[in-house]
């Protein structure tokens, strides 16, 4: 990727993650009971990249033919849909499963912050994702599309948020198990995390009416770009400082989680379970976790991480043919590079 193609990338996602931070702050004020709400909005006012509502609202620009910042940006296409409203509730659910993710992963930080029940407390956490879940099917029936364009995407969404829990369930199984396959981890992750991204990329396409084929060829761009940023995510935890991640370094490690990278090394014949002498990810130092991947780097784990995530990316951008060319269809395809070069 040039840095042409990054910067450009970087101010479009810059302008639309501005657009979508003022409609999250209007869409959830702080109600009674305030706890219950200032938790619910912790994770959402301390950052986050928005890259799946600005998946979806590139999607919505690239169909319709709409600039963003343009008069009127939230509404989209002749029949004046509120994309802003889907786009909102995309990263609501994105941040109902980061609380609820950081509860079972044991980890204290996000967003460079303490997570919800560390800054709150467990019961708070749980109710407060929970919140967050429900809020988000209100604001998809916001946008003011047809009723069967409505159902539609609410059934796509209900179908991502229970794949969603399929996924992180064979998550944490798989850290007690020992055999598991690459073929298995490839589903997880398509369930635990491609499966938001590929609703980002098609729920813009329902609600506008768009044909079968590219509803299908959107959905697919996400399944194929959102399984490369899981397994470029999975890169970030092993080499990224905890500072510049905002997340704690090394948590997969620590918690045994199953990854393209280990499971890779396992087959090289790698004791990966005894890669960090510890399961506390306080007690784990850098030098640990520096001399684990000097391992999976010798055993070639990591260049076959990135192969995979590169290989998933071309097949990605090659579903976007489906879209008008534009603008927008380009920041959609400069966005798929970014998911595996991105260092946060
Ligand atoms: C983190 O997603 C959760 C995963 C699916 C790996 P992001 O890296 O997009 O997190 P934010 O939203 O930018 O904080
Ligand atoms: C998270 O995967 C997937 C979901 C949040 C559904 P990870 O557990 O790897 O995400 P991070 O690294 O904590 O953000
Ligand atoms: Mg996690
Ligand atoms: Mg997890
Ligand atoms: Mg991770």
């Amino acid at each position: 990727m040039s840095s042409t193609d990054r910067d450009r990338v970087t101010a479009a996602l810059a302008k639309r993650r501005g657009l979508v931070n003022d409609a999250l702050t209007e869409t959830l004020p702080i109600e009674h009971p305030e706890q219950l709400y200032s938790a619910s909005r912790h994770l959402l006012d301390a950052g986050g990249k928005r890259l799946r509502p600005t998946v979806l609202l590139l999607t919505a620009e690239a169909l319709t033919d709409t600039e963003p910042l343009s008069d009127g940006y939230r509404v989209f296409g002749p029949q004046g849909i509120d994309v802003m409203s889907a786009a909102v509730s995309v990263e609501i659910i994105q941040s109902f499963t980061l609380i609820h993710d950081d509860i079972m992963d044991d980890d204290d930080l996000r967003r460079g912050v303490p997570s919800v029940h560390r800054e709150y407390d467990l019961d708070t956490a749980i109710l407060a994702g929970d919140t967050l879940y429900s809020k988000a099917f209100e604001c998809m029936l916001e946008t003011g599309a047809s009723a069967d364009r409505s159902v539609r995407a609410l059934k796509e969404l209900a179908t991502t948020c229970t794949e969603i829990c399929e996924g992180q369930a064979l998550d944490v199984a798989f850290e007690r198990n020992g055999s598991v396959t690459i073929a298995e981890y490839l589903e997880m992750i398509e369930l635990k995390t491609a499966v938001l991204y590929a609703a980002s990329a098609s729920i813009p396409a329902i609600l506008l009416g768009a044909d079968e084929e590219t509803v299908e060829a959107m959905h697919q761009y996400g399944v194929d770009v959102g399984m490369a940023f899981q397994i470029q995510d999975d890169l970030l935890d092993l080499t990224v400082p905890s500072e510049k991640l905002g997340k704690q370094r090394g948590s997969d490690l620590v918690e045994g989680k199953r990854t393209l990278i280990s499971l890779h090394a396992r087959e090289q014949g790698i004791d990966v379970d005894g890669l960090v002498a510890t399961d506390s990810v306080d007690a784990v130092t850098e030098r640990d976790i520096d001399a684990a991947v000097d391992t999976l780097e010798t055993a070639g784990s990591i260049e076959y991480a990135r192969n995979t995530a590169r290989d998933l990316i071309a097949s990605g951008k090659n579903r976007l043919d489906v879209l008008p060319e534009c603008e927008a269809r380009s920041v959609l395809c400069e966005i798929a590079d970014y998911l595996i070069e991105r260092r946060y």
